[in-house]
């Protein structure tokens, strides 16, 4: 049964309705999958020369609590691929509210993205940055490709939780948390 509190045309419309047998258009898709609203992350690791490397990504999710797995995907055509493939460690920084230059920063093509801010070596020398809301060393489990993307499986060898507010990015923009329901 509905929920009273949902309107009867709540229910994606008839002329909203992508027909599942027709080529999802990406516009369309991209648009979809952004009302889903999720954290934001630098994900680290070091390239063969110990060079640290990072980006920005939200595709992070828990995955298992027992054993403790965490997933995340990468772009088959991202300049990070090689390193993140040839190391046997990550670190998810999880993002403070108050870390939104850094995510640009991490999000674009920039050479030097560790120029600025805080960071100390982590497990496997993996870089972990100062000042997140939380931060999870991981071990490479498995990575495999999917589709477009690269899926890496890590599990979590330490954490750490600064139970400060964190970032978030919905609909194309970073947001603040909002009110408790
Ligand atoms: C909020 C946000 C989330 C992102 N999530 C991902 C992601 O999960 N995976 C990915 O491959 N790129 C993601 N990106 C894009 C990368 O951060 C961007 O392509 C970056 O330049 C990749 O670094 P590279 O130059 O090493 O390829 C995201 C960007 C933003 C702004």
């Amino acid at each position: 049964m509905r929920s009273p509190d949902i309107p009867a045309n709540a229910a994606i419309s008839a002329n909203a309705a992508i027909p599942a047998d027709t080529l999802l258009p990406p516009k369309a898709l991209r648009a979809a999958l952004g009302r889903f609203a999720t954290g934001v992350t630098i994900i680290t690791c070091n390239d063969a020369d110990g060079t640290p490397v990072g980006l920005t990504a939200n595709s992070f999710t828990s995955l298992s609590l027992d054993p403790p797995l965490v997933l995340w995907s990468l772009r088959q055509a991202s300049g990070s691929l090689a390193a993140f493939v040839g190391s046997r460690h990550f670190a998810i920084n999880v993002l403070a509210e108050t870390q939104v230059e850094l995510s640009r920063r991490f999000a674009s093509q920039q050479s030097d993205k560790f120029a600025e801010g805080a960071w100390a070596p982590g497990i496997g020398g993996v870089p972990v940055l100062a000042g997140c809301a939380a931060v999870f060393e991981c071990a490479v489990e498995t990575c495999q490709d999917a589709g477009d993307h690269v899926l890496f499986i890590g599990r979590v060898l330490r954490l750490a939780d600064l139970a400060v507010a964190p970032l978030l990015f919905q609909g194309g923009h970073y947001r603040m948390l909002g009110e408790i329901l």
